[in-house]
């Protein structure tokens, strides 16, 4: 079965979804006029939304009825993502975003710190308003954990001798805690503290799987399909798992291109690292750990009733991982 995105993921939560949408951009505001041009910036680009649907979607699985506290925290979610992408392309040297200059290739890194700053105040500021100490307090915690996993990146730029463990451990701060703070967070509004843990298991591998699609994609997308430049990875010496598998891969001279590549950085040696990506069996790899993480955040929502959210939330695991942007 092919799944449709409309039909068959976002249909169950269609109107709230489009209430939430509605928030972002009515959360977002400020006196400072530069702020509101950077955000909008950012917002209005779109990006696809995966996380707000992702928490729409979990606190109806959970039983809830009225979404308005969901919708809220949804798109508290979105506006933090959006901060973590405009600071993440300051450190990335990131060029192009959601298919348009980056806000620190519009302005530059000093207003896009700053203002991806004010994006994450703001998002706990409209946090606070959900009046909620157990869903502030996972939040905060979980914030400090995306912000961990960026710096643990960072320790590993330039460094061959990356881990797959390491990565993992990356990729689980950087990318998975915030789909688990979207979906433990629907359970905690709901009032079901029993399926936070099914939850957030099931986001964590979707997070990582997620991750790791996206890692290929840095290597067999193209710009105009990703919205992003392809080759970011490469160019900041980046040990991301399709490099890491080819390493394990490969030997002589093809190994000492990779090991090069990752430790100098820069996009020389693009063409020749894709082709050694692709012929090692390093991206089959990728793909068969993505599987397999696929199936283990499909698994743990076995614990939940089975409703039509709870099946949209599986047809949303499968999509992301044949997604191409
Ligand atoms: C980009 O996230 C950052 C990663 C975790 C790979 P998305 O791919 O969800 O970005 P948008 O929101 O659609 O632009
Ligand atoms: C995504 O990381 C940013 C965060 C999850 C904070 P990457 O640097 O790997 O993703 P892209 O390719 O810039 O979206
Ligand atoms: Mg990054
Ligand atoms: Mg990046």
């Amino acid at each position: 079965m092919t799944i449709d995105f409309k039909q068959d993921i976002l249909a169950p939560v269609a109107s709230d979804f489009a209430a939430m949408d509605q928030f972002i951009n009515e959360g977002i505001t400020s006196k400072v006029a530069l702020v509101m041009a950077v955000s909008k910036h950012v917002v209005e680009a779109g990006g696809k939304r995966m996380r707000p649907i992702m928490c729409l979607l979990a606190a109806k699985a959970c039983g809830a009825e009225d979404l308005e506290q969901a919708r809220r925290l949804a798109a508290i979610i979105e506006m933090l993502h959006t901060a973590t992408l405009v600071h993440d392309d300051v450190v990335d040297e990131s060029g192009l975003r959601r298919g348009r200059p980056t806000a620190n290739a519009t302005w530059n890194n000093q207003t896009a710190v700053l203002v991806g700053d004010f994006l994450i105040s703001r998002a706990f500021d409209l946090l606070v308003d959900l009046n909620n100490m157990t869903l502030l307090k996972d939040f905060s915690t979980g914030t400090c954990e995306i912000a961990e996993g960026e710096v643990l990146q960072l320790q590993s730029q330039h460094q061959p001798d990356t881990t797959e463990q390491t990565y993992l451990d990356i990729i689980h701060g950087k990318t998975s805690r915030l789909f688990e703070l979207a979906t433990e967070g629907a359970a905690i509004l709901t009032g079901k503290p029993e399926y936070r843990e099914p939850l957030r298991v099931f986001a964590g591998h979707f997070g990582n799987a997620f991750q790791i699609i996206d890692d290929i994609l840095d290597y067999t997308s193209d710009a105009e399909t990703l919205g992003k430049n392809i080759g970011d990875d490469l160019m900041e010496g980046k040990p991301t798992l399709p490099l890491i598998a080819a390493l394990k891969n490969t030997s002589g001279a093809q190994h000492e291109i990779i090991r090069r590549s990752i430790a100098t950085g820069g996009t020389s040696d693009l063409a020749q690292v894709i082709e050694i990506v692709q012929t090692s069996g390093a991206l089959d790899y990728c793909q068969q750990r993505a599987t397999e993480e696929t199936e283990a955040a499909i698994a743990a929502l076995n614990a939940l009733p089975d409703t039509i959210y709870r099946q949209a939330l599986v047809n949303l695991a499968k999509l992301a991982l044949h997604r191409i942007q």
